[in-house]
């Protein structure tokens, strides 16, 4: 296989229009909370159906989300097989993570290691992370069961642009999803993220909450507000983004046929393949999404069977848009 360096989803052929808006924006004298930052929110609503709020980092989206929920001293699912990210957000918005597993065939949150969590510590509110690219494959049931318990549903969405299920965006099952543009990402804008909900107060609450609660203070933020220059890069790469996932389906469409023991997406969904994962240890591999869980690294004391297998026994190929 062709070794393919690491490389940011960016077209060079944007370059011209980037540097246009660029300029645009240098001459506007406004650098911030501005034109490019409501079209990136404007062009993600339409891409994800919900309302979208840019922030600086996927951060800022879920403690605005978190804050809104009110979810101080109560308890929150987390699965351990996610970066630190997640459950460092629910600490620092003042809740109590509690972890679950994963299963084998996703990486994702186990459904029923979430019921038996659910039943035990009865939380207020639980993050499901998409990992890898697509969506967890027991979305529906946990979301379901959501619905049922009135708890708070908080899709990591971090991993997962461009992908559905039949026809259904991440963020569209929970209260919110929450995307990072960190330089990894299937799409980046250097640093950045984007909180999207069908809850229009969330939004409301959340576009102040980045801006230390202006215009009238009634809200009690922070500055975690996005840059019109980086949200012009946001304006370009939406643009690009259905060609990026395209590129990469068809790439992985070609690894299918040589790893034949890998991650096998359900009928009806697409992947945005932020990662192609396989089962078996490989030549050349960008190597593990995560390689040791985060129930680990806090130390708490839980097994999670599905959680340790995984982290020693999946792979990456090499997957990155490159043209
Ligand atoms: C699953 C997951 N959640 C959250 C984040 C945090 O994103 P950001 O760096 O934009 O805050 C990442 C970033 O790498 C991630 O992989």
């Amino acid at each position: 296989m062709k070794e393919m360096k690491f490389s940011i989803g960016f077209d060079k052929r944007d370059l011209p229009k980037l540097h246009n808006y660029w300029n645009k924006i240098i001459e506007s004298q406004k650098w911030t909370e501005s034109y490019f930052t409501a079209l990136f929110e404007k062009k993600w609503n339409i891409y994800n159906n919900l309302h979208s709020v840019a922030f600086g980092s996927w951060s800022g989206g879920a403690l605005a989300a978190m804050r809104y929920f009110q979810l101080v001293g109560q308890t929150v699912l987390c699965p351990s097989n996610t970066f630190m990210a997640t459950p460092l957000a629910i600490v620092n918005s003042g809740a109590k993570v509690q972890f679950v597993d994963c299963n084998k065939t996703d990486l994702c949150m186990s459904y029923d290691d979430f019921k038996i969590k659910a039943e035990k510590y009865h939380p207020a509110a639980v993050w499901v992370v998409h990992i890898g690219g697509h969506i967890a494959f027991d979305i529906e049931k946990i979301a379901e069961y959501c619905k049922k318990n009135n708890i708070i549903l908080l899709e990591d969405c971090a991993h997962a642009h461009g992908a559905s299920w039949n026809g259904k965006r991440p963020g569209e099952w929970g209260d919110a999803g929450v995307y990072s543009f960190y330089p990894t990402k299937t799409i980046s804008t250097g640093e950045g993220g984007m909180l999207v909900s069908i809850h229009k107060e969330l939004i409301e609450f959340a576009k102040r909450f980045r801006n230390y609660g202006k215009p009238d203070y009634k809200v009690s933020g922070l500055n975690l507000r996005i840059s019109e220059f980086s949200a012009a890069i946001g304006v370009v790469e939406v643009d690009r983004l259905s060609e990026i996932v395209e590129y990469k389906n068809e790439y992985a469409q070609k690894l299918d046929s040589k790893f034949k023991n890998r991650l096998i997406l359900p009928k009806g969904m697409i992947s945005g393949y932020y990662k192609y994962i396989v089962f078996e240890e490989i030549e050349k591999s960008t190597g593990k999404v995560y390689d040791n869980p985060c129930h680990r690294i806090m130390k708490h004391d839980v097994d999670l069977p599905n959680t340790d297998w995984v982290a020693k026994n999946h792979w990456c190929v090499p997957i990155y848009y490159n043209k």
